[in-house]
């Protein structure tokens, strides 16, 4: 979603801003654009100078190229449309009336229609759709104030005119702001959304995300929700909403990759597919290593007395990694015998169930950035705490692959998936390593609670560490399969996918993948479910895709399929090479394999179909329409 990008130093921003911008092309983006003050030393005045571009970032390059932004302090902005639409006007740096003051802005202010409605009433004009330029022209207003009231121009003035406005405005945002009057200054502030500064060598660098950072600066503060930083090339000062100065020494963060390149793949999300026998190899590695007792097998990083009393478990999550929540759900309760449930963040926050007691929350998500799941997460922490009785209290744990995100400062039990760096915005190597995340938490309630045999628990973590080589040789095999079935998906406008226990959740996530990145219709059902219903759309048009894996739902699918098929439907199985299976008109095999690690397999086949679908109809498969990797918006 929107990435802030700005910059206080000695050398010209506006290449700097650009790179950083590059680097948060992946979190999706519609239009671009940058502002710097550039000071003009004949006529000793300073100014302006604002770029903006409808999509791509090359546009914007393009555009400086021709006329350009010159100054050593500036803000860039990837915008990602959620008021007004996807054009140039809309695009960020927003100004004020008179051209002096820019902020760029991420995340939503929810009260931008009363504010602009007085604005306009006081005469001003504004030149875009979006809530953010209510910003500039309310910091502009306080500046004459202040002005008025006899504050120095300066960077103390600017300080108090934006924590001004940041007083009346509701919502959750990151800003950056310049103006042209205190041309060495840049001001940012956050609530609810991420902001990190950078420190560089005599510059400061200021972004939403830490790939922004790569080859700038390891030394990174993250500010804190309703504090505001005013940087100048001297250094930086915190301030909390009520001005008071606050010191906090920034930390040197690790292991924080830039987008790399894509190698001989053409596209990111291929690379990511194929990096996945990796993911698991470094997950069982770091979590799954050989010589641990078989009763606590899971190095995660908690001491036992973490798992204490738990009863329960509800897990709170967005997308692919509700889906990943699901299987691990379907783990908890199946193979562990502890009770689990799966929430969509956005719904949980506003109808959570009653409280129970002595419950585990987990938030799921890759990014560790995604609103809906940190505002779930800290609205049941808020509720729990405020019960006061030990039974009810707030015991929650994150899965994320971003150690350095929101997610890592607002949990303090995290466990980081360590997937490296997903450019692609379907996420794949990430649904992996969520996925055998859950695993290890099965395996250590089915031992805590011994509702497993030390005999299924090893042979649980040994089909586990079998898991890279299957992988491999998986991925190499269906990637060629999914290419040649790929053409005939040329004119398909709906597929259906069915699974059933275990690899439901794999048909919802293979559903979600086709549509997020070829834009064909796609739903996945519990095989059981579609007679019910969803059958009504067959026809010789609409292809079935059923995961089949041998197990307590093997023939139950398999009818299911043959139902679809008696309505003419293609039929395409992800399933075992078998007798049974011959019922499917193409057939994207499986190994033979236990039911309890199938997902494992079986997501891989969809994946590979989605991605060879959506190349051959020229797609831009790493950035699709409308999508961010990051969705920092409720
Ligand atoms: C995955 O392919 C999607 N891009 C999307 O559904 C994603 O899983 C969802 O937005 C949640 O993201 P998160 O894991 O970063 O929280």
């Amino acid at each position: 979603m929107c990435g802030i990008v700005a910059l206080v130093g000695s050398r010209e921003a506006s290449p700097i801003l650009l790179e950083g911008l590059k680097k948060l092309e992946y979190r999706g983006y519609d239009s671009s654009g940058l502002a710097t003050v550039t000071i003009d030393r004949d006529n000793k005045e300073s100014y302006i100078s604002c770029r903006k571009a409808q999509g791509k970032l090359t546009n914007l390059l393009r555009l400086i190229e021709k006329k350009s932004t010159l100054g050593h302090v500036g803000i860039g902005h990837t915008r990602w449309a959620t008021h007004g639409k996807p054009e140039e006007k809309n695009a960020h740096p927003h100004l004020d009336s008179s051209g002096k003051v820019a902020v760029v802005q991420n995340g939503i202010i929810e009260n931008h229609s009363l504010l602009r409605s007085n604005l306009e009433q006081k005469g001003i004009k504004f030149s875009s759709d979006t809530d953010t330029e209510v910003i500039p022209h309310l910091i502009s207003e306080e500046i004459s104030l202040l002005k008025k009231e006899g504050h120095k121009i300066g960077g103390s003035l600017l300080q108090l005119a934006v924590q001004k406005v940041l007083d009346v405005l509701k919502g959750s945002y990151a800003i950056a702001v310049i103006w042209a009057e205190s041309p060495d200054v840049l001001i940012v502030a956050k609530s609810q959304a991420p902001l990190l500064i950078g420190f560089g060598e005599g510059e400061f660098l200021c972004a939403s995300d830490t790939p922004a950072f790569s080859g700038f600066t390891r030394t990174i503060l993250s500010l804190e929700d309703k504090e505001l930083a005013l940087i100048t090339p001297l250094g930086v000062e915190i301030y909390d909403s009520l001005g008071n100065r606050k010191h906090r020494a920034p930390k040197l963060i690790s292991g924080y990759e830039s987008d790399s390149d894509k190698g001989d793949f053409k596209h990111f999300m291929l690379k990511e597919i194929f990096e996945q026998p990796e993911t698991a190899e470094l997950w069982i590695t770091r979590y799954l290593p050989n010589g641990l007792p078989l009763e606590s097998p899971v190095a995660f990083p908690f001491e036992d007395s973490f798992y204490d009393s738990i009863e329960e478990i509800q897990i709170l999550a967005c997308g692919t990694s509700r889906h990943a929540a699901m299987v691990g759900a379907y783990l908890l309760e199946q193979f562990a015998g502890i009770s689990a449930k799966v929430f969509f963040a956005s719904e949980f926050r506003y109808a959570p169930p009653p409280l129970a007691r002595n419950v585990l929350t987990i938030g799921v998500t890759q990014s560790g950035e995604t609103a809906d799941t940190l505002a779930a997460l800290s609205m049941e922490y808020e509720r729990r705490s405020a019960c006061n009785q030990k039974v009810f209290a707030s015991r929650q744990l994150g899965i994320t692959n971003r150690g350095e995100s929101s997610l890592s400062r607002q949990v303090s039990n995290v466990i980081d998936i360590g997937a490296g760096l997903e450019v692609g915005v379907a996420a794949t190597k990430t649904f992996l390593g969520q996925l055998l995340t859950f695993y290890g938490l099965a395996i250590i309630f089915a031992g805590r609670r011994k509702s497993r045999s030390l005999n299924e628990i090893s042979e649980l973590c040994n089909l586990l560490r079998g898991l890279p080589k299957q992988l491999r040789d998986l991925i190499v095999t269906h990637n060629k399969l999914a290419e040649k079935l790929s053409h005939k998906f040329s004119s398909t406008k709906d597929v259906i996918f069915l699974g059933r226990g275990i690899n439901y959740p794999i048909a919802l996530e293979a559903a979600l993948k086709l549509k997020e990145i070829s834009y064909i219709h796609a739903e996945g059902y519990p095989a059981g479910e579609m007679k019910h219903g969803p059958i009504a759309l067959l026809d010789h048009k609409v292809p079935v895709i059923s995961i089949a894996n041998e197990g307590i739902v093997f023939e139950k699918v398999l009818s299911n399929a043959q139902e679809a098929k008696a309505r003419d439907a293609c039929l395409i199985g992800i399933a075992p090479e078998l007798p049974e299976t011959m019922i499917f008109d193409h057939l994207l095999p499986i190994p033979r394999t236990s039911e309890w690690i199938s997902p494992l397999l079986t997501a891989i086949p969809s994946q590979l179909l989605s991605y060879h679908i959506a190349a051959r109809r020229g797609l831009d498969v790493d950035q699709p329409r409308n999508l961010a990797k990051s969705v920092t918006v409720e």
